[in-house]
């Protein structure tokens, strides 16, 4: 039983595999988080709570004298605000008496087979006997506001995901200023917080810092997850390292503004609470309706980062990823982006294809201006009708020419955008996201579509839905070029207006899920400038992300270290590009620009015409090497054996196959030296006393992880080596 509840003691329970999670209804049904960490068997940990009376610190009315019980330091559950919880809070209610306040006290329980899923919006899933669901009802006895806590338990993945249903059960309208997901109390401050910031084509950078007393937030209020702050977020014991420590690990599943906001209190207790963002939020509720909030996932290690990062990557590859294409191999693409830009026609297309082909290479990705006036960026989107002119003939010739060669075809698109000069613009200007009176905000001279409003979805899905029934195409990257901004939506009303960002998710949802659906074999990539929104909720429709336009294989680096604390190398978008780079003019050698796009869904995205008889000899044996790794590179365990923020001269990672057979070992020298000091790497995940074969050496496990490999004398700049172990 993974949810257990002890009547005489009132203790709600929760257990997996290897950790524990507490909360117990105290006096007056006040619900009080009291623990969260390694396994522990039933019992009662309330004793840890200090009761005392402290100074400023007021009461419940109903302990009339006793002034040992308050809500300004007991550890909530979920904390509303406007009752003498003065820490970040989950609940904002403004009541139809102008009051802001809401106090929610326990009602009653259910617990159920299987766990439950959100409707309208990205939830983990689970067959029947995996999970188990718990369900809290709270009540306001004053206002009839209800709300519903959601716990879903995944024994065996270790997962706890929670989710928050705010209900009006009064007689009038209220408004819910915010909502969040999830809240986690802890009795101390022993804590240090990872965060994963950057900008446009340098994504989740590496941030660790000690908590200090007060409020520390990342937040993203454009519209989506974001480049600048990702929806996860660790707090661990200041000693975690890779190895040994207490981490845990929050992610929300979900890709419009968040809020993740820790805070030390004057105790030197800490609380995170994760979820939309309210800033831009309300919504109203009217008599009898309610507002699910979208699901947090939360994950324990008390060993380290590295079993932090597997529990996730399990997680997200069996109970978030869905469709064919989260299990079978994804084709190696060639994308036509950094070979063309803009500047392409048919004939040019079919030469990549056919130089692809040679290579070994399985899809075409017609990128960017297939469509519409589309020969730059500031014209087009919103049109999408093929541009036949430009192609030489139809989208379906071209597709049918594509899968002739033997090759998958797929297509680049952006539905969530439109272009003042585009004929959608001209006859719908009102879809545009612009408030009334002012001129907007445009960036890469677009807007953004107005997804809050179901028509302005249905209207996009019927033009893409039109080509998809028409040619075939078994792949889609779907890209979204701006932040939003200027919030206004034409059709919703004036006290309504709060509700667009919530909504426009709602809109994307449903249109990517009658995508998933109606064609099952489509591979969707999810895209955003690259990983602009890079999250666990666009994971539940595209088993792919591209990771970044940062194509420089050694910024690239420290791009897929920091995605990996929290997602799966087979969700990460990683493509072979030119030398030198286009965003970093960086040269680096080919076999490099390889071994780092092996650390995801691999491709190429450059002028293969350019390269010589030599190069495509090597591009040809990264493609049959990547293929035969496939399941260990995608389905293995991820190691992030040297980090690219730290000392050592080298970046190296390793994936290690469940049973311990095999390993692939990849690094890559970011640091030249003259005379230069050894680099030793320490491998790690294999079997002590097996014996590896390496290239033509044997080694013990234990050899390759207490003694480590010592890399050779690099021969030029970003050398990489690959090395495949295989126990004998
Ligand atoms: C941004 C994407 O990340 C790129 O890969 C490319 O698709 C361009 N958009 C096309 O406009």
């Amino acid at each position: 039983m993974a949810v257990l509840f002890n009547q005489e003691t009132q203790v709600f329970m929760l257990q997996t595999q290897h950790c524990a999670y507490q909360m117990k209804v105290a006096e007056y049904g006040v619900l009080l988080h009291l623990y969260y960490g390694q396994r522990i068997d039933d019992c009662d940990l309330s004793y840890l709570i200090q009761r005392t009376d402290r100074g400023f610190c007021g009461n419940p009315y109903e302990m009339q004298q006793d002034r040992t019980f308050s809500l300004d330091y007991f550890p909530q559950e979920y904390s509303c605000f406007g009752i003498g919880d003065y820490r970040t809070d989950c609940v904002k209610v403004i009541n139809s008496d102008g009051s802001c306040a809401v106090d929610y006290r326990y009602d009653s329980y259910e617990i159920k087979k299987g766990k439950y899923r959100l409707e309208g919006l990205p939830s983990l899933f689970a067959e029947e006997e995996e999970g188990e669901t718990l369900i809290i009802r709270m009540k306001d006895i004053h206002t009839h506001m209800m709300l519903e806590l959601y716990y879903g338990v995944l024994e065996n993945a270790d997962v706890i995901t929670r989710a928050a249903r705010i209900i009006n059960g009064g007689k009038a309208e209220v408004v819910l200023k915010r909502a969040m997901s999830m809240c986690l109390d802890f009795p101390h401050d022993h804590m240090d917080w990872i965060h994963f910031y950057g900008k446009h084509t340098m994504e989740r950078e590496v941030e660790r810092s000690r908590l200090i007393h007060g409020r520390q937030s990342i937040c993203s209020e454009r519209g989506t997850s974001s480049h600048q702050h990702n929806p996860f977020v660790i707090l661990c014991d200041p000693m975690c390292s890779e190895d040994a420590g207490d981490c845990y690990g929050v992610g929300l599943i979900y890709s419009g503004s968040f809020l993740a906001e820790a805070e030390v209190d004057q105790f030197h207790q800490t609380r995170l609470v994760v979820g939309t963002s309210p800033d831009q939020f309300s919504w109203m509720l009217k008599p009898g309706e309610g507002f699910m909030t979208p699901e947090a996932v939360m994950i324990y290690s008390g060993e380290g980062f590295t079993s932090l990062s597997h529990r996730f990557h399990y997680m997200a590859r069996k109970h978030l990823i869905r469709g064919e294409w989260a299990k079978k191999r994804r084709p190696i693409l060639i994308n036509n982006w950094e070979a063309t830009y803009f500047n392409f026609n048919g004939e040019k297309l079919i030469r990549i294809a056919e130089e692809a082909k040679e290579l070994g290479i399985e899809m075409l990705v017609l990128d960017d201006g297939w469509f519409g006036k589309r020969d730059s960026d500031y014209s087009g989107l919103g049109d999408w009708t093929v541009n036949e002119k430009k192609l030489g003939g139809t989208l379906k010739a071209l597709a049918e020419k594509i899968n002739s060669l033997g090759m998958k075809f797929g297509l680049w698109v952006e539905p969530e955008m439109i272009s003042e000069d585009s004929n959608l613009y001209r006859s719908h200007p009102d879809w545009a996201m612009r408030i009334p009176g002012r001129p907007g905000n445009v960036a890469r001279s677009q807007f953004v579509l107005d997804f809050s409003r179901p028509e302005v979805v249905d209207g996009i899905q019927d033009m893409i839905f039109k080509i998809l029934d028409e040619v075939h195409i078994e792949y889609i990257k779907w890209d979204f070029n701006r932040s939003i901004s200027n919030y206004f939506s034409a059709t919703l009303p004036i006290n309504r207006q709060g509700e667009i960002g919530y909504r426009y998710m709602l809109g994307l949802y449903r249109f990517l899920e009658n995508l998933i659906t109606r064609y099952p074999y489509i591979l969707l990539e999810g895209c955003s400038g690259g990983g602009g929104r890079f999250d666990f909720g666009m994971l539940h429709y595209s088993p792919q992300i591209w990771c970044s336009d940062d194509t420089d294989a050694v910024e690239r680096l420290k791009i897929h270290y920091g995605t990996t604390f929290g997602y799966p190398v087979s969700s990460i978008g990683a493509h072979v590009s030119a030398s030198p780079n286009h965003q970093t003019g960086r040269h680096t050698p080919l076999e490099t620009r390889g071994t780092v796009a092996m650390t995801g869904t691999f491709g190429y995205e450059l002028d293969l015409g350019t390269l010589s008889a030599e190069e495509k000899e090597i591009v040809k044996r990264q493609i049959e090497e990547y293929k035969a790794h496939y399941d260990l590179i995608n389905n293995g365990s991820f190691y992030r054996l040297s980090s690219p923020y730290g000392e050592c001269r080298a970046v190296a990672w390793a994936f290690v196959s469940p049973d311990k057979e095999e390993c692939l070992f990849c690094a890559v020298m970011t640091k030249l030296q003259s005379n230069p000091d050894g680099v030793v790497i320490k491998l790690k995940g294999l079997e002590p006393k097996r014996r590896y074969q390496v290239e033509d050496k044997v080694y013990t496990g234990e050899m390759l992880m207490y003694g480590g490999i010592l890399l050779p004398l690099p021969k030029e700049e970003y050398q990489a080596w690959r090395y495949y172990m295989r126990a004998i």
